[in-house]
């Protein structure tokens, strides 16, 4: 590509990306890949100044006045800075070499004084008082014509209406009485936390059924997008805060206006007047000290309370300060030295879905490898179906990737516009992808999960472990390490596996001496007399802790009859509600566990059956009935009466969960779909036979 149309398709491209930024406040790029364009775009331009046109990007500040707002002029311009983009501490020596240089410098000198802060991730806003008193609040906009954002700004508490007097006696603040036109700069932001409960606000709204609502991106478009609301009563629900750094217009010295020599004196002056001044910023000597603050900084930016994109070097002394001067429409007595960027494009390989050790499945993104937060970031997890969705990512997408100290890296947003076409929406798998059970979502619940417990690869050291331990299996010596072992070698595949352990496979184990191996055999043979409470409990079913499998052992007394019982019946047990109820049913309708479950009993593990309480003595608990047709000698209502006498459950339509289906003359589709599932048919007699033929 030759450098002219290069310049023309960078400046299309950035022009439309400030666009999206500025004016929708719906960035479509992360910083860093527009940093990266506008460099670009600059080294083509310094070395072909004759391709230079006046609508160039890099000819102006940035932004336009959106329709709504009354436009401002400001009556200082609201530069924007130089940024350095060496990130490492190169970047700072550069800074103060280029100052020693353009003061004229010798070496021997000593050091310059600078002010160093962190450079805040927000929007810069314009506050004018006259008098004390707030009259205006502008954008910053293109740098001369901003936004008037008053109502708005007004609703933010740390921007203080009038100034506070400062007291000349104690001399707080310098002493610097107010002046009777001050505008004051500074960076309107979102703090972190009240950027996540914002969200989960948004997510409850959204969980609530309600379509309009949607999460944010980050706290910077979203203080962006709250300040430049049209209805100033939605900021006034945008949590924002306010740092000041700099001044606009103010009353000169000679007109009684405040005699400022540096700008650490200015920003005192500002605290004492009431602005919130950040306790980062500090003073610094020399290229040395902004080295320090540069990585001190550094080293605390992820755990500060507001996000940082780097921070700011600018030469403490006003009279230096207008020595130096502009170029173009920068000062040449500040600098910006940029961190790493915590947010990169990359595109989506993949969705997988990976099961965890409680049998959790989560989505996570397989991505184009991205160097991003100073790590390579090849995985973002989803969370779950609802987010995925609610992200819209898919195979193929290009995204924003973020990621912020030591947090896990994620997607926050997916660029619409660069979707490949026909991917297609995730959707969570019906069947577990490690061990192929049924997946379910309990109702209320985000997660979905593998119903495979004690048979699913990915569940069975947790499994195992649980089975275990003392409460109950009670397997003396069958730890972490030695389950991690026998599952990994593949010794042990299922829990049934446990008991047919020899000692020659135990010793062919790593670390494991003759007389450990003969503890845990003897342990697990031990473990083979148990109760029906332990077992139930041993078995990890979501939901039954100790006291559930208490609960049911003492009201079936057996495991056939509670793995039988139909949920109603499972709910006539004290105690048990409809989750405990469903995940029971879940789990033993999966032919997977009941197999599980009939090994287990024919390794020899028992227990003494107890007595049955009595409402699970009817001869027929457990048992969902479906009538159908016209029997000969009884009605239906007295052949249901009879049944549900018994113990039977009546249900109105045929399931694979149906025991029996008693059809009389003219049954219809009923019976059809019983013979179909291959579900017991009786006619009258055969159900009266059973009735008879119950203890
Ligand atoms: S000073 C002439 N100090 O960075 C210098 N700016 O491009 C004017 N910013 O628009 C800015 N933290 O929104 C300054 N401590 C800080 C800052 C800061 C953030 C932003 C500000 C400005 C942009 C500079």
């Amino acid at each position: 590509m030759n450098p002219q149309t290069e310049a023309e398709h960078l400046r299309a491209a950035l022009n439309h990306a400030a666009h999206q930024y500025y004016t929708l406040d719906a960035p479509e790029i992360p910083d860093a890949e527009y940093d990266k364009l506008f460099q670009r775009l600059q080294a083509i331009e310094a070395e072909h100044p004759e391709l230079i046109t006046p609508d160039s990007p890099t000819q102006r500040v940035g932004g336009t006045v959106l329709a709504g707002f009354t436009p401002v002029r400001h009556r200082v311009p609201m530069l924007s800075i130089r940024t350095e983009t060496d990130t490492t501490a190169g970047g700072a020596q550069a800074f103060d070499a280029r100052i020693r240089r353009e003061l004229k410098l010798a070496q021997e000198e000593p050091p310059v004084a600078y002010v160093a802060e962190p450079k805040f991730d927000g929007l810069a806003i314009n506050l004018r008082y006259e008098q004390g008193v707030l009259v205006q609040a502008a954008t910053r906009g293109d740098g001369e014509m901003g936004e008037d954002v008053t109502q708005n700004i007004r609703t933010i508490g740390q921007i203080p209406l009038r100034l506070r007097a400062t007291d000349s006696e104690t001399g707080e603040g310098g002493g610097f009485s107010i002046p009777p036109v001050l505008e004051v700069r500074g960076e309107v932001y979102m703090r972190r936390d009240d950027f996540e409960a914002l969200n989960d606000r948004q997510r409850e709204k959204m969980a609530a059924g309600d379509k309009s609502a949607k999460t944010y991106i980050n706290p910077r478009n979203t203080a962006a997008g709250a300040v430049r609301q049209l209805d100033s009563a939605i900021t006034r629900q945008r949590p924002l805060s306010f740092f000041a750094y700099g001044l606009g217009e103010i009353t000169p010295a000679e007109e009684g206006g405040p005699d400022f020599a540096t700008h650490w004196q200015m920003l005192q002056a500002l605290g004492a007047w009431g602005f919130p001044v950040s306790s980062l910023v500090a003073q610094a000597q020399g290229a040395e000290e902004l080295v320090a603050y540069h990585q001190k900084i550094a080293a605390e930016r992820d755990n500060l309370p507001f996000d940082i994109d780097g921070v700011v070097y600018k030469v403490d002394s006003l009279e230096l300060q207008r020595r130096l001067g502009f170029v173009s429409r920068e000062p040449r007595w500040a600098v910006a030295h940029k961190y790493p960027a915590q947010e990169q494009l990359t595109t989506v390989q993949t969705i997988d879905v990976q099961v965890g050790r409680t049998g959790k499945l989560t989505p996570v993104a397989k991505l184009a490898p991205v160097f991003v937060g100073g790590v390579t970031v090849t995985n973002a997890t989803l969370h779950n179906e609802l987010e995925a969705r609610r992200k819209d990512v898919r195979v193929g997408d290009t995204v924003i990737v973020r990621r912020a100290g030591d947090v896990i890296p994620e997607i926050v947003a997916v660029l619409p516009e660069k979707r490949v076409p026909g991917a297609g929406e995730f959707t969570m798998p019906a069947t577990c992808p490690v061990c192929g059970s049924d997946v379910v979502r309990e109702e209320g619940e985000a997660d979905h999960r593998c119903t495979g417990g004690l048979f699913c690869a990915a569940q069975r050291k947790e499994a195992m472990l649980h089975f275990a331990s003392r409460r109950a299996m009670d397997v003396e010596g069958l730890g972490d390490k030695l389950v991690e072992q026998l599952v990994d070698s593949g010794v042990v595949k299922t829990l049934p596996d446990l008991y047919k352990l020899g000692l020659s496979s135990l010793v062919a184990l790593d670390r494991m001496a003759q007389k450990s191996a003969q503890n845990v055999v003897d342990a697990l043979n031990k473990s083979r007399q148990t109760t029906l409470a332990r077992f139930l409990f041993a078995l990890g079913i979501r939901h039954v802790g100790e006291t559930t499998a208490k609960d049911l052992a003492r009201h079936f007394g057996n495991l056939d009859a509670i793995m039988g019982a139909s949920a109603e019946h499972l709910l006539q047990v004290p105690d048990v509600g409809p989750v405990v109820a469903q995940s029971l049913r879940t789990f033993f309708d999966q032919p997977h566990n009941r197999e599980v479950v009939e090994q287990l009993r024919a390794a020899g593990i028992e227990w003494k059956e107890g007595e049955p309480s009595p409402a699970a003595l009817l001869p027929l608990a457990g048992k969902t009935f479906v009538l159908t047709g016209t029997f000969p000698t009884l009605s239906r209502e007295q052949a249901k009466e009879m049944l549900e006498a018994a113990g039977a459950k009546v249900a109105g339509s045929v399931s694979k969960k149906t025991h029996y289906v008693v059809a009389g003359a003219e049954a219809g589709s009923k019976l059809d779909k019983a013979r179909e599932l291959g579900l017991n048919i009786l006619d009258e007699a055969g159900m009266l036979a059973l009735l008879d033929n119950q203890p």
